[in-house]
């Protein structure tokens, strides 16, 4: 298995370890290097994190100013559409901690997909200098074995050398726009937060399966430099060996 795997109780263990470990990596990378450069993941798992993040007592161990807020993937709709990803972290963690979003970098789903693509490709480059290395990238992951806006059959739409991908999704009829393997695994950590029996069985494919990473995109979390870990609760955990 690739990375370290920690399973906790419940959906309330999970959200608690979760804020835990964004803080702790938001201090180290304060502490180190002035600013703390995180990419958040979509779908509806990190509300419960986002929830503890915006209130005492865990508000004030994050020095809320010097945290750049990027994102793994979005959906390809305005966004303030109750599907959007940046709408859901707005309205669970920017707007309740008062930030100007000044230093919240959002991907433009309103925009032609692959030209949102670009920009968000020629933004991290800027940010980030030719080789991004996010301090963390929190992720998902789908009961279908996808990350971010990896899905299964989809790989192909990739380019080895993009750092930002627009991918058409047949099965959901939709386009989205995510992070490549190449700049997540660049990373000095990876968080994937997993919860839910609905995950047990992708996730153990993921980790203890064959490879077969196209089935499974999860499979291509695989950091050069820095740390994976997945973190998840007891129901997804069931089908891994005790
Ligand atoms: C998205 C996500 C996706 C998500 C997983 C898990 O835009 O949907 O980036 O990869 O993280 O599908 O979603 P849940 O947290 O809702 O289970």
């Amino acid at each position: 298995m690739i990375g370290k795997l920690e399973v906790v109780a419940d959906d309330t263990a999970l959200a608690q370890a979760a804020a835990e470990r964004f803080i702790a990596a938001a201090s180290g990378a304060i502490g180190e290097r002035g600013r703390f450069n995180v990419a958040l993941a979509g779908g509806s798992t990190p509300k419960a994190m986002y929830a503890l993040l915006r209130e005492s007592p865990l508000r004030e161990r994050v020095d809320w100013e010097k945290v750049s807020f990027y994102f793994g993937d979005e959906r390809c709709v305005m966004p303030d559409h109750p599907d959007s990803n940046y709408g859901m972290a707005h309205q669970n963690l920017f707007e309740p901690l008062e930030l100007t979003e000044e230093w919240v970098y959002r991907m433009r789903g309103e925009m032609d997909p692959v030209d949102a693509a670009g920009e968000y490709e020629d933004l991290i480059k800027k940010m980030l200098g030719p080789s991004p290395a996010f301090d963390l990238i929190l992720l998902g992951m789908g009961p279908d074995g996808h990350t971010a806006s990896l899905f299964p059959g989809t790989l192909d739409q990739i380019q080895g050398d993009w750092l930002v991908a627009s991918i058409y999704n047949q099965k959901l009829n939709s386009h989205r726009i995510t992070l490549t393997p190449r700049t997540i695994n660049a990373a000095r950590s990876i968080l994937v937060v997993a919860g839910g029996a609905n995950k047990a069985e992708a996730l153990a494919h993921v980790l203890t399966g064959p490879r077969e990473p196209d089935l499974y995109p999860a499979q291509l979390l695989h950091p050069e430099h820095g740390t994976l870990t997945w973190l998840v609760d007891r129901a997804a955990a069931k089908g891994l060996a005790e």
